[in-house]
């Protein structure tokens, strides 16, 4: 993304440095190299991210749908700032552990969908994806049928870009795998339910198909060859992508009825941002295995989990368990998921998110999805999308430039929120879950206008 010249024409010398040394030294993920996006950020409050020049920018996006507990939480912080005073680090390697580390435990025990109650702790949501995907293939070769390692993911999905998670993400699959040689075997993805602009093309009920097809492609891989199927609730980084109501029941059948794991990724969903603490609870799924990432600490401080159920930790009770990182159960970011989760519940943020949301949802609906260029609105909680489009008739995606122009004006206009999924054409409207109700308006507003200006043919 280029620098915007006109900016740039008015930014003091201090930033203009910056951005200098940054073009010199630092390479950003998902962008041109050799670019940056203009701006340097310093300092961050609340709904707040404040640039250089000390611009303020309402965080329509919680960054990367992380931010649940908006910025600089204070209870988080002063939570990290006491663990320091405690404890800076010790291994959980060889069964060393922590007081942090158990008191997450059992407040996570409480949560989790399922009943979910033993978990291994990672730096982040990619982590959590590949130690799930390991456990999953130990599992069955601790019950003794290691001939059960494939995997099952979702075209859309996303899972993030470390060892294996790269593999299972289905999202721009061929940009995201191809410079890195060919995928390891036992990698399988199945069209999503993305029925807006399906795989399958005008079929009727293309929701649907997603999930009989994956029964088909079990069957012709055989069933007990497949270790897992992963998928998020709701498809995040697509664009806020929703299954149509059948397709979990659905698919926890076939999966059930296969013995396969079911394996939800609720590092983005998870944590209040959809109106209730994981996804999850939309459907009452009840995974295997559940990962969790970014708001579980409010992001802070760089965390994950994975969660597993009893009947997966008794195959592994009393082996050797040789999986897990130098931070894994690191203490201060244990204590700073305990604050996060005790703020998300004394500050009731799953019922502002589903309150909220509904206000939200219903100015998208009533003032935005009427625009040329809004071909659909999709969401919830506070985790909504618009597909931007050329025309309502043809659906073709927005231009790039009207596309990458918004969101340019967006952030002349003090607001930051990010275009997702798979043409790259959703807008996101996810913001922290403290967002308030005149906050959130106000940021609409701009966005309207700015929506309402663009003319799309
Ligand atoms: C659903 C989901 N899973 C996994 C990841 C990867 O997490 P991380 O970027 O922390 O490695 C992401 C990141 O956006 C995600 O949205």
């Amino acid at each position: 993304m280029k620098p915007d010249i006109e900016r740039s024409k008015m930014t003091s010398e201090r930033t203009k440095e910056l951005l200098q040394a940054d073009l010199e030294h630092v390479v950003h993920p998902f962008c041109v190299v050799g670019e940056n996006l203009g701006i340097v950020f310093e300092k961050s409050h609340g709904i707040y991210l404040v640039d250089t020049e000390g611009k303020e920018y309402i965080d329509l996006s919680s960054q990367l749908v992380c931010c649940n507990l908006g910025h600089n939480c204070r209870a988080i912080v002063d939570a990290v700032i006491e663990a320091l005073g405690n404890i800076d680090y010790v291994t959980s390697f060889y069964g060393a552990t922590n007081t942090y580390a158990i008191e997450l435990s059992q407040k996570l025990a409480k949560l989790t969908p399922g009943g979910l109650r033993y978990f291994l702790y990672t730096s982040g949501g990619s982590e959590a994806i590949d130690s799930a995907l390991k456990i999953a293939r130990s599992y069955w070769y601790f019950k003794g049928q290691a001939n059960r390692y494939k995997i099952i993911s979702l075209y859309h999905g996303y899972h993030g870009l470390s060892g294996y998670s790269t593999y299972v993400t289905g999202l721009g699959a061929g940009a995201i795998n191809n410079p890195f040689g060919p995928p390891p075997v036992g990698f399988v993805r199945v069209p999503s339910y993305y029925s807006y602009r399906s795989m399958f093309g005008d079929a009727p009920d293309s929701g649907m198909l997603s999930a009989r097809l994956l029964e088909s492609v079990i069957w012709e891989e055989g069933p007990d060859s497949i270790a897992a199927f992963i998928a998020e609730p709701i498809m995040g980084s697509a664009g806020c992508i929703e299954p149509p109501p059948e397709w979990w029941p659905r698919v926890m059948e076939i999966c059930k009825r296969h013995n396969i794991l079911l394996i939800t990724d609720e590092v983005m969903t998870g944590f209040a941002r959809t109106g209730k603490m994981f996804a999850s609870e939309h459907w009452d799924i009840r995974p295997d295995i559940m990962t969790m990432a970014k708001g579980i600490s409010g992001t802070v401080i760089p965390f994950g989990a994975v969660a597993f159920s009893d009947e997966v930790y008794s195959a592994f009770k009393g082996k050797l368990f040789m999986h897990g990182f130098t931070y894994t159960g690191h203490p201060i970011g244990c204590a700073a998921a305990i604050a996060a989760i005790d703020y998300y519940v004394q500050e009731k943020l799953v019922e502002h998110a589903a309150d909220l949301g509904k206000h939200i949802r219903q100015r998208l609906e009533n003032e935005f999805l009427p625009l040329p260029c809004v071909g659909l609105v999709e969401g919830r909680g506070l985790f909504q999308a618009m597909e931007l489009v050329e025309d309502k008739e043809s659906r073709r995606p927005l231009r790039r430039d009207l596309r990458e122009g918004l969101w340019h004006k967006l952030l002349e206009n003090g607001i930051f929120t990010r275009l997702v999924g798979p043409r790259t054409n959703r807008i996101q409207i996810c913001p922290p879950c403290i967002i308030t109700r005149e906050e959130a308006d106000e940021a609409l507003d701009v966005l309207l206008s700015l929506m309402a200006a663009i003319k799309p043919c």
